[in-house]
């Protein structure tokens, strides 16, 4: 059976892209085929775009395809088509849980980083890269690749 994977930020354009294409990447290398995984942001101000030229930099240097990447919207429809939403940080959490409609939505909705072997707390958060420096962007993708391995390693035990 297909297990659904959303990642979900503010503006879908940097931090649960970047989720999104790693955990692609190396569900596709583990020879996991029956996980779809999807992004979209709690905000709709850039709906339709490409990523951030920074995250796709870094992605692309690092061997990831952030080419295909367009921004969508989290929507109450979102807890239908998906089995597990993973939330970037307390504020999409919030926002994400707000739409909720049932306990069994709720259920689907976990903290992206509560995946990450060196969190110091099962609700810590993915910083935003957006407003500052191209080292942020760095610090996301070291998160990412390390949590992601875990995500897998989740997915591959079910
Ligand atoms: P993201 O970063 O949530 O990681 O995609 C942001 C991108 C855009 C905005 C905020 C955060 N924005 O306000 O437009």
């Amino acid at each position: 059976m297909t297990t659904r994977v959303a990642m979900v930020c503010l503006g879908n354009i940097c931090r649960s892209p970047m989720a999104d294409v790693v955990l692609e990447h190396r569900l596709a290398e583990a020879g996991i085929d029956d996980v779809v995984v999807s992004s979209s942001g709690t905000g709709d101000w850039h709906v339709g775009q490409p990523m951030d030229e920074r995250a796709a930099e870094k992605l692309t240097a690092a061997g990831y395809d952030a080419s295909r990447h367009r921004a969508r919207t989290f929507t109450a429809e979102w807890f239908d088509q998906q089995d597990l939403i993973l939330t970037m940080d307390a504020s999409n959490h919030a926002d994400v849980l707000a739409l909720a409609r049932t306990d069994e939505d709720r259920a689907k909705v976990r903290m992206y980083r509560s995946f990450d072997p060196e969190a110091d707390t099962p609700d810590a958060e993915v910083p935003d890269p957006w407003y500052g420096g191209p080292e942020g962007f760095d610090d996301v993708l070291a998160m990412v690749e390390r949590t992601t391995d875990e995500i897998v390693r989740h997915l591959s035990e079910r």
